[in-house]
């Protein structure tokens, strides 16, 4: 497919990016020091006594942040995972001894409210994490505990901002360990990897460019594995849709061996018409491992292209990050290698709009 704009020439870049979404993206390190700062600045935290669950509200952009708690901080004092609900309905479970994150970065997100107001009524210990809006007033009001974030990005850009506290807040209640410590290392990596992505290093040297080209005209299918990586492959598909406006799938081994796998044997034009990613990391379940190799021998026939990236990194914190960024790249350069501004999402605006009306 013929590109829109010359992903060498970083001059042309601010005319398909009036807001600059890439510049948001290469400077997500500073963004995870200035998170664990303000994560690390609340000292009125809920108690930790007597809690047996953690549950994460959120949509979107915000709810990610549930999905990235959960794989890198299952609190090690607690019986129950952390759960992230993204939807209307609270599970019936969620009493007095569980710690409820409300997590919108606007703070005007229905459903992210509605779940808010339940779980205030079943006398949940509540945490707001915001830039403002309707969730920062209700915090406030009721003295409830809140990570003030700082406003005028998109939520999506401010990924750092939405998870971050909620780690911190965790291990300042003592119930999850080290992971804080991990992030301040990863912020590092993060650094050295947006030297290594960003605009002005050139297609020989930025995978992620390489592979924006390659996606362009493609629908991208984006396969994690169980755990980390499954989040990684749902941020991939999400920062597609949104900054590159296309649509995107995406799924986890084991589970899609046991269906989509037998998916792809008809309708081989839109399979052609598909470009697969199999994200991948070191160290990964040896029978997953053999899984992927025997799947992409299945598919060599019904799908467009395949490409694989894996996880660079030390720890689990380095790997997802890794891996994320490594899509969030990718996506801003599609939007930009199709003439697309990354980042107005009018179509999610449009929406609550008629909803509100
Ligand atoms: C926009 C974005 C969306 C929003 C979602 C919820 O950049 O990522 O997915 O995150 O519509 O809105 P907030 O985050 O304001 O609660």
């Amino acid at each position: 497919m013929e590109l829109k704009l010359d992903l060498e020439d970083p001059a042309g870049f601010a005319a398909v990016d009036p807001s600059d979404m890439l510049g948001a993206v290469e400077r997500f390190g500073d963004q995870v020091r200035e998170a664990l700062s303000i994560g690390r600045s609340v000292a009125d935290l809920p108690p930790a006594e007597g809690l047996h669950a953690v549950v994460v509200l959120g949509m979107g952009g915000s709810g990610i942040s549930g999905d990235v708690v959960s794989v890198l901080a299952p609190p090690a004092g607690l019986r129950a995972p952390v759960v992230t609900v993204k939807g209307y309905s609270l599970p019936s479970w969620v009493d007095s001894s569980t710690l409820v994150f409300a997590v919108s970065y606007s703070g005007n997100t229905e459903e992210t409210l509605d779940c808010f107001d339940q779980a205030a009524e079943a006398g949940a210990r509540l945490v707001a994490v915001t830039s403002g809006g309707r969730l920062a007033e209700l915090a406030g009001e009721s003295g409830i505990t809140t990570f003030r974030i700082p406003g005028g990005m998109q939520p999506r850009a401010s990924l750092g901002y939405l998870f971050v506290p909620i780690l911190c807040c965790l291990e300042g209640m003592g119930i999850v360990e080290g992971t804080t410590a991990a992030l301040a290392g990863a912020a590092g990596m993060l650094d050295e990897r947006s030297s290594e992505f960003g605009r002005d290093s050139g297609l020989d040297s930025n995978p992620t460019k390489r592979l924006a080209k390659d996606l362009a005209g493609y629908v991208p299918v984006i396969y994690g594995s169980e755990g980390p990586l499954s989040v990684a492959a749902l941020r991939w598909k999400a920062q597609l849709n949104e900054n590159a406006k296309v649509p995107a799938f995406h799924n986890s081994f084991p589970e899609l061996n046991h269906n989509e796998t037998v998916g792809w044997q008809n309708l081989e034009e839109f399979g052609s018409s598909c470009h697969l990613v199999v994200l991948r990391e070191r160290g990964e379940h040896p029978r997953v491992e053999k899984r992927i190799d025997i799947t992409l021998d299945l598919l060599s026939g019904s799908i467009g292209h395949t490409a694989q990236v894996c996880a660079r990194g030390e720890n689990p914190v380095e790997r997802l990050l890794d891996l994320m960024y490594f899509g969030d790249f990718t996506s801003v350069y599609l939007a930009l290698a199709l003439g697309q501004d990354p980042t107005p999402v009018r179509r999610i605006e449009e929406l609550k709009k008629r909803l509100a009306g």
